[in-house]
Parts: structure tokens; C-alpha cells; sequence
């Protein structure tokens, strides 16, 4: 039987640590080889070094792919995106509450049937591997079908991913309240047959405060405390309408997060998503529980629901991913998601460093998530999940990057332009998942 032993040769980039703000990355943080060897095995990573010092060491038939002009680095993982919102990208005009109704809810109650699920199950992850997007924690419908089909389709493809049926039982139609004992038993039937199966993860999903009953929220709070390797995922302070909401529909919290809280839904394995509208107090409160707030740039310049506060975040040592929030979001690309952060950041004062975009795309979202065992490095062990970038994708780009004189002018170039053009190939669980010209030929044919 043939080996599924293969080198490939290309510029690598990865991280260790976190870089820091400043335009240098901290010493040790960045691992860089400008003709490396990533040698994969099995699924995994089974050695990163230097081209030369590899190559005399590799048993004679193995199978070395040439990626040099390329630059390979970690899949990029996205901590929060809806599936179920893919067709309704780029809605006009709206922000959060309207947009909910308007547009996401008529489109979400379209996943009752299995059939559309599995086919947008597949169309999803076949945009996640085009911008070399590995990993994502997925929010569902509240149609346990709907997390049937996306983690059946993610584990046929081998895919790290997390992912969970919304819990809501008011303030939606009626094809997609669920109910106080219905919505629990369908999430713990779903963690039953998925969490933990191959690469999948169950996160519990309860929308956000408002389409939950405190009954509700402290159920899911409960489910939590049974099995502490469960992920929670939901939104939290992204738009004003949406706090006054809360404000009174909970007239016992003192705060938003407060909600949350007092239903035991924060803790080290829980995303919120948004967090623009918060203070030091509750930005401590997170920080103190492990939580991580999902910064959501191009959703957040759609929705027009504030500039996040990424500096005030990390002075508070409160993890921060980046997320591509589609079908609010505008791209679900990584790099895109990073070229909007930078935006935001500008108008903030607290320009992104490329070296900070593309680790918390990789370590830095892995970490947060719990992942990092497993993927958002290029390490012997890890696994075989990495995106090969072409820097020159574009006439523009290669002239651009052509003009670089150090690594980091490169990155940043390929920050605020790149998309799914820059990205060659997408591999996961050691396999081919997506090459960028293969497409172009089925596209031309
Ligand atoms: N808050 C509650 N639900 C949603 C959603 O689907 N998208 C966004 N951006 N915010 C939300
Ligand atoms: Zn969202």
C-alpha cells in the first residue's frame, strides 16, 4: 500500500506564542524558515524543519511537493459564523434586531428540512476550505437536524469542528421556538451522538438573551455542569437596541453579562460573540472566567453595531478570536476578517499588526477554543491542517509583495489584500481539500 507520507517544500510561517502589539513580535514567538520542510504522516504533522536539513533524512520514494514562492502557515479557524446564514450574506440596510427579522429568521426555518441542510452543509464547507478556513464553531438552526447534517458532513471531510443547535423558545416565529424540555433533550441527544466523535465538538447554543427564557438559560447552564468539556457559544452586547432589550426583559441583572452569568453559562469554554458594549467591570468579569469575546469586524461595519474595543480587552487580559460572524459578517475569509479588524482598529486608534492578525487567526483563536492540542501550529504531533498562500496571487499582489523588504511588509500585504485568491490550496486531516486551480479549470470548463 502507498504511504500517505508527503513533504511539502514552502516558506513556513507559525507561531508559539503571542507576538504582543508591537511592530517586532516578542522573542520566541515566531517560528519562520524561508525554505522549509513540512512533512506530514497519518493526519499529522510529523516533523517543520529546514528544507536542507531534512531532505538527505526522508526515506528515497517519499514524495516531496514543491511550494517554493509559496508561504504555508496553520489553517485559519473562524470562532463564530452561522452556517445557516450563508444565502442571506450581504442582506441590505438593516441593523441587528431588524436584520434578524427580517432576513435571518424567514431564512433559518428553511433548515427543518434535512435535505436543504445537508446541501448548504456542504456548500458551507466548501467555502471554509476555499479561504482556507479548517476549523469553525458553528451556530446551527434550532432544527437538531440541521447539526445532524453539518457534523456528518464535517466528519466525511475530516474537519475539526465545533458546532451546536440555538437554543430559543420566545420572541421568534414559530417554526423556530423550541421549548423549555424539547431544546435541552434535542441538545443532549445531539452531544450524545457528535461531541467527541472524530473531530467534532458539541457547543451549546443558546442565541442570545433574548430569545431564551431564564428557564431556558439556566437549563443549558446545567447541561454545562455536567460535562465540563462541552463549548457554549451566543452573543452578547452588539448592538443598543439589543441592550435596552435585555435591560428589560431581565430586570433581575444588573448587566447583560449578568444574564449569562447567573445561569452558569460562563466559563472557559465559552464565546461571545460581539462584546462591543461593555465596560472594564465586565470586560474583568470574562477575562477572570477564561471566556473569550469573538471580535466580528466586517458584521459589526455591516450592522453598524459599534467599533469592539480590542485594545481595552487585552489591557483587561481577556481573550480575544477573530470571526468572520457570516451571514452578518461580509466575508467569510480570515484574511478579510483581519483586513476589517485593521479598519476598525484605525478608527480606534490601535492599529492591527499583521504579526497579531495572523496569530490569533491560527494559535491565538486555537488557544481560546481549547483547540490548541490539536491544530493552530506547524509542530510535529499537531494536525495536518494548513493553508498554502500564494503572496503574488494577483498582478497587484505580486507587484506588491515584489516591492516587500522584510517578512512582516509581506504578511501585512497579504492581510489587507488577500481572499480566497491568495489562498493555493487548503489542507486538513493531512488530505487535499481544496487547490485554487483545479477550480479555476472546472470553472473555465
Ligand atoms: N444576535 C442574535 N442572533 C444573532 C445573529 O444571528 N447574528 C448576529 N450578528 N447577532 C445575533
Ligand atoms: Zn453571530
Amino acid at each position: 500500500t502507498k504511504s500517505d507520507s508527503r513533504v511539502l517544500r514552502a516558506e513556513l510561517l507559525s507561531f508559539d506564542a503571542d507576538p504582543g502589539d508591537s511592530d517586532t513580535p516578542a522573542p520566541g514567538s515566531v517560528r519562520h524558515i524561508a525554505d522549509g520542510a513540512l512533512w506530514i504522516e497519518h493526519g499529522r504533522i510529523r516533523a517543520v524543519e529546514e528544507y536542507a536539513s531534512l531532505a538527505p533524512t526522508l526515506p528515497p520514494d517519499t514524495e516531496v511537493i514543491d511550494h517554493r514562492g509559496k508561504l504555508i502557515t496553520p489553517g485559519f479557524i473562524d470562532s463564530h459564523v452561522h452556517y445557516v446564514q450563508l444565502e442571506i450574506i450581504a442582506s441590505y440596510g438593516r441593523q441587528l434586531l431588524d436584520w434578524l427579522n427580517d432576513y435571518t429568521f424567514p431564512e433559518e426555518q428553511r433548515f427543518a428540512d434535512p435535505d436543504h441542510a445537508a446541501a448548504l452543509s456542504d456548500a458551507f464547507l466548501d467555502e471554509l476550505l476555499r479561504v482556507g478556513t479548517t476549523t469553525a464553531q458553528v451556530f446551527c438552526s434550532s432544527h437538531p437536524a440541521s447539526v445532524d447534517a453539518f457534523f456528518a458532513a464535517s466528519h466525511r471531510r475530516g474537519l475539526c469542528m465545533l458546532a451546536g443547535k440555538v437554543l430559543m423558545d420566545r420572541h421568534a416565529p414559530a417554526g423556530l421556538t423550541d421549548d423549555l424540555e424539547g431544546g435541552i433533550r434535542d441538545s443532549e441527544r445531539l452531544i450524545g451522538d457528535w461531541h467527541g466523535k472524530g473531530r467534532l465538538g458539541y457547543s451549546l447554543t443558546p442565541r442570545f438573551a433574548p430569545t431564551s427564557t431564564r428557564a431556558q438559560l439556566d437549563a443549558a447552564g446545567g447541561v454545562l455542569r455536567s460535562d465540563d468539556s462541552l463549548w457554549v457559544q451566543t452573543h452578547l452586547a452588539e448592538n443598543t437596541g439589543e441592550l435596552d432589550w435585555v435591560a428589560e426583559l431581565f430586570p433581575g441583572s444588573r448587566d447583560y453579562l449578568e444574564v449569562y452569568e447567573q445561569s452558569g453559562l460562563v466559563g472557559p469554554r465559552s464565546t461571545f460573540a460581539h462584546g462591543i458594549h461593555l465596560d472594564n467591570e465586565m470586560r474583568t468579569r470574562l477575562a477572570e472566567r477564561g471566556a473569550n469575546l469573538a471580535f466580528c469586524p466586517s458584521s459589526n461595519l455591516f450592522l453598524g453595531s459599534g467599533l469592539f474595543d480590542r485594545q481595552a480587552a487585552r489591557e483587561m487580559a481577556l481573550n480575544v478570536t477573530f470571526a468572520s460572524d457570516v451571514g452578518a459578517g461580509t466575508d467569510l475569509s480570515g484574511l478579510a476578517t483581519l483586513k476589517a479588524a485593521y479598519q476598525v482598529g484605525q478608527l480606534r486608534g490601535q492599529p492591527l499588526t499583521a504579526w497579531q492578525g495572523l496569530y490569533g487567526l491560527t494559535l491565538g483563536n486555537a488557544r481560546a477554543l481549547s483547540l490548541e492540542a490539536h491544530i493552530g501550529r506547524l509542530a510535529p504531533g499537531m494536525a495536518a491542517d494548513f493553508v498554502v498562500l500564494d503572496p503574488a496571487a494577483t498582478p497587484l499582489m505580486a507587484r506588491r509583495t515584489a516591492r516587500s523588504t522584510s517578512l512582516s511588509e509581506t504578511l501585512f500585504a497579504v492581510m489587507m489584500m488577500g481572499d480566497d485568491r491568495c489562498v493555493a490550496e487548503t489542507w486538513a486531516d493531512g488530505r487535499l481539500q481544496h487547490r485554487r486551480d483545479d477550480l479555476e479549470e472546472r470553472h473555465r470548463s
